[in-house]
C-alpha cells in the first residue's frame, strides 16, 4: 500500500492495520467519505464534465421528455391532484428534473413540483444552475438527505441511484460463501457466514455454482422504503443498471470501477478518485416494493420501456422542423436509448404504483 495522506487514505489504513475490510465498507468511504468521498467533494476531477462516466441525461433531452409524459399520465390517473410533487432521490446535477420541467406542459405542468434530494455538494452546485428558472418560481426546490419526507402525492423517481450504495461482492465456493475483502495484501476472497445474503442467493435460481455469486446491497431496503412510504399515492420509477437475481448470481459478483472513461474492477485503487459502482438486483428491489405496498411492481429492459411510453411516430414528425444538426442530436439521443449493445440494453426501468385512497 502506497503511504496514506489524505484523511480517507489514513481512515483506510487504520482500518486495515485492524484486519481485512470488506469491500462494501470501501465503497462506502471511497463514496460517501465526509471530506473525500467521490461523492462529497465540493469540486472534484470526477464525472460531470465527461471525464470519468457519462448517464442518459448528458445524451439529451430524450429521457426526461418520455418521462414527463408518463409522469402525465401518471397526474391523469390519480385524478389530476393539484400539487403532483416528483421527488428525485440522487438527483444530481438535476438534469433530469430540468428536462422534465421543460417538457411539462398545460394544467399538468401548473400541477408539477420537484424536489431534489442528494447531499453531492458539487452536483448540487451544478443543479442550482440548471434548475435555476424553476427555483425562481417555487416549481423546484432542494430536500437534504436527512430531512425527513412529508407524505405526498405525485412520483418517487431516481436515475442511478441504487447502483452508487455501498454493495458487498459474495461468491460460493463449492462448500461455503465468501466474500471479497481488502487486506494488507490487496483484495482477497474470505470465507464468511452473513445469513440474509446467502438465504437470498440460495433461494434465486435453480441451485448455485461454485464461482457464481452476486453483490449484496445492505442499505436497499431502507431507502428504497424511506421512498415509498412518504409516497402516499402515485408513481415509483426508478432507472438503473443491474439485473434480475439469477442473472446477476450466473455473472459472477464484481464492484465496477469508472476512471476516465475506462471500466475495470479494481475498486481498491485511487479509493475516492474513483467512481464505484455495482449491479442493482432487480428481483430483490421489486421484492422490496411489493413488501412495501406497492402494486404493478414491474421492471424491463430502458430500451423497450422508451419505446412503450415515448410518443416516437410524434417525435419523428416534430424533429423534421429541426435544423439539421439538433435533428441529428435527436436521432442519435434516441439511437442509444434504443438500439441493442447501448445504454437502453445495459439498464433497466422498474415502476410501481400506490393506489392511495
Ligand atoms: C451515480 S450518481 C447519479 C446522479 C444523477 N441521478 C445522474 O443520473 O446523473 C448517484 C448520486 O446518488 C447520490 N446518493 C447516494 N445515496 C443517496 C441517498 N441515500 N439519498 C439521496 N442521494 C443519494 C449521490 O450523492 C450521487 O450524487
Amino acid at each position: 500500500m502506497p503511504r496514506a495522506t489524505t484523511p480517507l487514505e489514513i481512515e483506510i489504513q487504520a482500518r486495515l492495520a485492524m484486519g481485512p475490510v470488506p469491500a462494501a465498507d470501501v465503497m462506502a468511504l471511497a463514496l460517501y467519505h465526509p471530506r473525500d468521498g467521490y461523492y462529497r467533494r465540493d469540486t472534484g476531477p470526477w464525472g460531470f464534465e465527461g471525464k470519468d462516466y457519462y448517464t442518459a441525461l448528458d445524451l439529451g433531452p430524450l429521457l426526461g421528455e418520455a418521462l414527463a409524459l408518463r409522469l402525465e399520465a401518471a397526474w391523469e390517473r390519480l385524478a389530476r391532484p393539484a400539487e403532483f410533487t416528483v421527488l428525485e432521490a440522487g438527483a444530481g446535477r438535476g438534469w433530469l428534473g430540468r428536462d422534465i420541467l421543460h417538457a411539462a406542459a398545460g394544467p399538468f405542468a401548473e400541477s408539477l413540483r420537484y424536489i431534489h434530494r442528494d447531499d453531492n455538494p458539487a452536483a448540487k452546485k451544478a443543479a442550482e444552475m440548471a434548475l435555476e428558472p424553476f427555483l425562481i418560481t417555487g416549481r423546484a426546490r432542494f430536500m437534504k438527505e436527512s430531512e425527513a419526507i412529508e407524505p405526498f402525492v405525485g412520483a418517487a423517481l431516481s436515475n442511478e441511484l441504487f447502483d452508487a450504495l455501498p454493495a458487498q461482492p459474495w461468491r460460493w465456493d463449492g462448500a461455503a460463501w465468501a466474500r471479497e475483502v481488502l487486506t494488507q495484501d490487496g483484495p482477497k476472497w474470505h470465507a464468511h457466514h452473513e445469513p440474509r445474503s446467502a438465504a437470498w442467493f440460495e433461494s434465486q435460481g435453480d441451485g448455485i455454482e461454485p464461482g457464481d455469486g452476486s453483490a449484496w446491497c445492505e442499505a436497499l431496503p431502507v431507502l428504497a422504503s424511506t421512498l415509498t412510504q412518504a409516497l402516499r399515492a402515485g408513481l415509483f420509477i426508478t432507472i438503473d443498471y443491474g439485473d434480475q437475481a439469477s442473472h446477476l448470481l450466473a455473472k459472477g459478483a464484481d464492484l465496477r470501477r469508472f476512471k476516465g472513461h475506462t471500466v475495470d474492477g479494481r475498486w481498491w485503487e485511487e479509493v475516492g478518485e474513483c467512481d464505484l459502482t455495482a449491479d442493482v438486483d432487480f428481483t430483490r428491489l421489486s421484492s422490496i416494493l411489493e413488501t412495501s405496498g406497492l402494486t404493478e411492481v414491474d421492471h424491463q429492459s430502458l430500451s423497450r420501456w422508451v419505446r412503450a411510453h415515448a410518443p416516437l411516430a410524434a417525435w419523428e414528425a416534430e424533429w423534421q422542423e429541426l435544423e439539421t444538426p439538433a435533428r441529428v442530436q435527436r436521432m442519435e439521443n434516441l439511437l442509444q436509448l434504443t438500439m441493442p449493445g447501448m445504454m437502453g440494453e445495459r439498464f433497466r426501468v422498474l415502476e410501481g404504483w400506490r393506489a392511495g385512497g
